[in-house]
């Protein structure tokens, strides 16, 4: 059944031309004969019931990442409906296409390592596909900044729309929440303070809903680092996954991805300086995760701009934390949202934004805030005068252990080991650190320095999530909760403790870390944002000269591209070809 008469195969779209076709005339399948290209698709698409009216409005395309390997992404069916039933209130024609879905605990040897593969497929879905706008629906840590990534290479009309955190847990009287507390009692347990028929408890209530981690990990960084880009509907951060207002959130976003196609804003015009700015701020300020950096800087090289280190912690020395979350402070996502969300958060930042930028509703940062909903008393947001910690949550730190630069969530770690001189103590790799940790004859002592090299971009590869390595058994039996670790791994934001991350160049590229011995001395100093292995520069070049080393190589597939492509953490672990050569500048510029 028609609605009316077809119109001709090649007809021209009202308000389309030749040189700009949009809906279902975008990207056709090259057969040499354009009017078939698109009468064939049509006919194919008619298959599935479509009428020539549904067919001629703007397409706006829905990535649909649900898997069975990804719970953060188990409220998709539901997003997808609102997102549809705004797109179909505006006059759109939703089409929905799968991508890859990626979750932290189901991908070997870490989601990391397909973060990039998740960029591509997006990316090239977006390109091949006949669409005007997409709604990027994503959650689990690295799907979000797969997806920006992805889309602003395409650089076609986009808004991002996270899953929503997962709700909170309750354990013998006191809430849990992943991951923070998925951590906190492991530890217990290995420490031997709490037995199996525990651990195994708190296992059931960790993950209590659909959703992702209810903490300051990855996941909620980015989701609110996607708001402070503007490229979600203000709000759209922080409802909890299985709530109403997520579901709002959804359909709002539908909407505004049909008026996305008439205003043409592209990821590229939104994400300027001024809102690279504006996300570097949020991150500081939220005590977000130091993955959100990693991404942040991918993000910026997608459209033009060379991340800087030294920027970065220029403005998280005057950018206090102000979020009252773990793994930085007490409270979930749900709470956050209660407290009215990013807008209770912008509001207190307000002096520090840059309220100019544009977001993805064609309205400023600043005439959002403006537009919402009024302040009241809360306990989640801070404000300015009374901040969880008075700097922002990351610190950058150099020196000759690290001459292109690590970083450390001084908001996680332990106040009395912020300056600390210590024995080294070294993992070789991840495995070395499995095999040894919890022997009773390790020759580790309290006060000693961790080190675990090889899990950089290219040594794991794909740069696990093991920074946070455990502590061995011998130290936790004497009572030590914490221990100054340095590796060129990365952190899962849930995670907390003294912890030197993304150590570049990494080790499996001949950096110092490579040199490192047990025995040496290393000196943390995050006042003076100083890393030092206190051992002589002739004694380095020696050891250097001596050193038979490898960078890792694949014979074949994903792996070799991945290896031979992968750039450093300061560069965003992006593969090299995906930058935009042509440059913008730095961001953050303070
Ligand atoms: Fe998916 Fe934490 S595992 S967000």
């Amino acid at each position: 059944m028609t609605d009316r008469k077809p119109p001709a195969p090649n007809q021209v779209t009202p308000g389309a031309t030749d040189e700009s076709p949009s809906g279902m005339r975008r990207g056709l399948t090259s057969y040499g004969d354009a009017g078939f290209s698109l009468f064939l698709r049509k006919a194919f698409i008619k298959g599935a019931g479509y009428t020539d009216d549904a067919l001629s409005r703007p397409v706006i395309g829905i990535t649909d990442t649900a898997s069975g390997y990804n719970p953060c992404h188990g409220n998709m069916t539901q997003l997808i409906e609102a997102v549809q039933r705004g797109i179909l209130l505006a006059g759109g024609l939703p089409v929905r296409f799968p991508t890859i879905s990626v979750h932290e605990s189901f991908a070997f040897p870490t989601s990391m390592y397909l973060r990039n593969l998740m960029a591509i497929d997006t990316e090239e879905m977006i390109r091949a596909q006949p669409m005007d706008a997409v709604v990027l629906i994503g959650g689990c840590d690295k799907t979000v900044p797969a997806q920006l990534m992805g889309a602003a290479s395409a650089d076609i009309p986009a808004i991002s729309l996270v899953t929503g955190s997962m709700l909170t847990g309750s354990h013998r009287g006191q809430t849990v929440g992943a991951c923070t507390d998925c951590r906190r009692y492991w530890a217990r347990y290995r420490a031997e303070e709490i037995d199996d028929q525990e651990i195994a408890a708190v296992n059931d209530q960790l993950v209590p809903s659909v959703g992702t981690c209810s903490v300051m990990g990855t996941a909620s960084t980015m989701a609110c680092v996607v708001e402070a880009l503007g490229m979600s509907v203000p709000g759209a951060a922080t409802p909890p996954a299985v709530t109403a207002d997520r579901m709002r959130a959804a359909e709002l976003t539908g909407l505004q991805a049909v008026r996305l196609t008439a205003s043409r804003l592209t990821p590229r015009q939104i994400l300027t300086e001024d809102a690279f700015h504006n996300a570097f701020r949020v991150l500081l300020s939220i005590g977000g995760s130091t993955n959100g950096i990693v991404h942040l800087a991918a993000l910026a090289g997608r459209v033009g701009f060379r991340f800087d280190l030294d920027a970065l912690d220029r403005m998280s020395r005057d950018t206090p934390v102000l979020l009252d979350l773990k793994p930085s402070g007490e409270h979930y996502m749900e709470h956050f949202h209660a407290a009215g969300g990013m807008a209770t958060l912008l509001r207190e930042l307000r002096p520090l934004l840059r309220l100019n930028a544009l977001t993805v509703t064609g309205r400023t940062l600043g005439e959002e805030l403006d537009a919402a909903a009024p302040s009241f008393p809360q306990q989640t947001v801070r404000n300015r005068d009374t901040p969880i910690y008075p700097e922002g949550g990351i610190a950058v730190l150099r020196g000759n252990l690290a001459p292109d630069g690590a970083i450390i969530k001084q908001s996680a770690a332990s106040a009395a080991l912020m300056e600390h001189e210590g024995r080294a103590f070294v993992f070789e790799d991840a495995a070395d650190l499995a095999a040894r940790v919890d022997r009773d004859d390790l020759d580790v002592h309290p006060g000693d320095v961790l080190v675990l090299r090889n899990i950089g971009p290219k040594g794991a590869p794909g740069m696990p999530e093991a920074g946070a390595f455990p502590i061995p058994r011998k130290l936790l039996r004497q009572g030590v909760k914490d221990a100054v670790r340095i590796s060129d791994g990365r952190m899962s934001g849930t995670a907390f403790g003294t912890v030197v991350l993304h150590v570049t160049p990494e080790s499996a590229v001949g950096g110092p870390l490579s040199l490192a011995r047990t025995g040496d001395r290393i000196r943390l100093s995050v006042a003076k944002r100083s890393l030092e292995l206190l051992v002589s520069a002739e004694e380095l070049a020696q050891r250097a000269a001596g050193r038979r080393q490898t960078v890792p190589t694949a014979p074949r597939g994903y792996r070799q591209l991945f290896l031979k492509t992968v750039t450093q953490a300061d560069q965003g672990v992006d593969f090299d070809f995906l930058a935009d050569p042509q440059s913008r500048g730095a961001v953050p510029r303070v």
